[in-house]
């Protein structure tokens, strides 16, 4: 029998399992996509999917009046439990591009998680207020479980170290742009694979595309999952290579993703000090690098790309902000089924 495919999502006490405090596999059931549209993973969106996704994006980039006023009458709820900015103001920016309003909070403790409410239950009474949820949570899982009890679209605006779909249409958007293409290319993902949810929810999108090739840039404690290694790269057959040294992957690189050492992550200050530096990315290490390889970042940036190398003309990590709110554009139009055809 075919393996369905799986969420790993932490089930603590918070999520009604009085005993687990390990990762359980919830089982992705097509019943439970096609109820209603939420955004968990980017395999909730097939190929073809994404791939108009990412025309809409285009289309509002060149057009952005013909979309301003279609949404006037939908609101947006942001449940930030977790720091953001990027991804807050860029979802709060691309409703207002499309007419709607907004409301939610940014802490966990300016809501009422902090007085021992579930997140199932703040997502019940959201439904009230709001057409469509973006949810950040350092749970991994916690959107998910929401979307469980939703009336409404709920997306997963980063669950953890887990995943982060919006960044990665974001991603995908900015790489297609900018090379023209998402298939034929070779990607180093370089710092903190481990806990880095950017780079998770990246390498499952892009292995649906043909001769992507994946250069694994970290240090020996912040390789990926195994199960990304094995659930999505070996089981895909898809190429890709482990290695230690920036400086020995970048000559081959169409596209470098570098990421932020993800202290918060960290169970203890002494290793995350450890690992912090261990990537500088610089103008002496852009000079291997091919005359037409792009940078990315999902941002914040902390120490690993040096200030001096925003002047690149390769540097896109900037430009990849601005395309996150045409993508959040175009995501809330298609979760919220508005028509644009005309
Ligand atoms: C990322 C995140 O929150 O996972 N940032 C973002 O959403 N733009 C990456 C990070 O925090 O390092």
């Amino acid at each position: 029998m075919k393996k369905p495919l799986m969420y790993y999502m932490m089930v603590t006490k918070e999520f009604s399992d009085p005993v687990a405090q390990r990762p359980v596999a919830v089982p992705y059931t097509k019943k439970w996509r096609y109820d209603m549209r939420h955004l968990m993973s980017p395999l909730d969106l097939s190929v073809e999917e994404l791939d108009k996704l990412l025309d809409l994006a285009n289309d509002i980039e060149k057009n952005p009046q013909k979309y301003a006023h279609t949404c006037d009458d939908k609101r947006l709820a942001t449940l930030f439990y977790e720091p953001s900015t990027r991804t807050r103001l860029s979802f709060e920016a691309a409703m207002m591009n499309l007419g709607g309003k907004v409301l939610g909070f940014s802490t966990a403790d300016s809501s009422s998680a902090a007085k021992g409410e579930s997140v199932a239950d703040t997502i019940r009474v959201t439904s009230c207020y709001a057409d469509i949820c973006a949810m950040r949570h350092p749970k991994e899982g916690a959107p998910l479980v929401a979307s469980m009890a939703s009336t409404i679209p709920v997306i997963n605006a980063g669950d953890g170290g887990h995943q982060h779909p919006t960044q990665t249409l974001t991603d995908l958007l900015t790489i297609r742009s900018l090379q023209g293409r998402l298939h034929d290319i070779t990607i180093g993902l370089c710092g903190d694979l481990k806990f880095g949810r950017t780079v998770h929810s990246l390498i499952e999108a892009l292995v649906r595309y043909d001769n992507v090739k994946f250069v694994l840039i970290s240090p020996e404690e912040l390789r990926i999952p195994s199960y990304i290694r094995e659930d999505v790269l070996n089981r895909n057959h898809v190429e890709f290579e482990e290695v230690e040294r920036l400086e020995d992957a970048i000559p081959q690189l169409d596209i470098l993703y570098m990421t932020r050492v993800q202290k918060e992550r960290f169970f203890n200050e002494e290793d995350y000090v450890r690992m912090k530096d261990f990537y500088i990315l610089d103008k002496q290490k852009m000079e291997l690098a091919k005359e037409e390889m792009f940078i990315l970042h999902p941002l914040p940036r902390v120490n690993e790309i040096a200030v001096e190398v925003d002047s690149d003309p390769r540097a896109a990590y900037f430009k990849q902000a601005q395309y996150g709110v045409y993508v959040r554009m175009a995501l809330i139009l298609t979760l919220l089924e508005v028509d644009v055809s005309c």
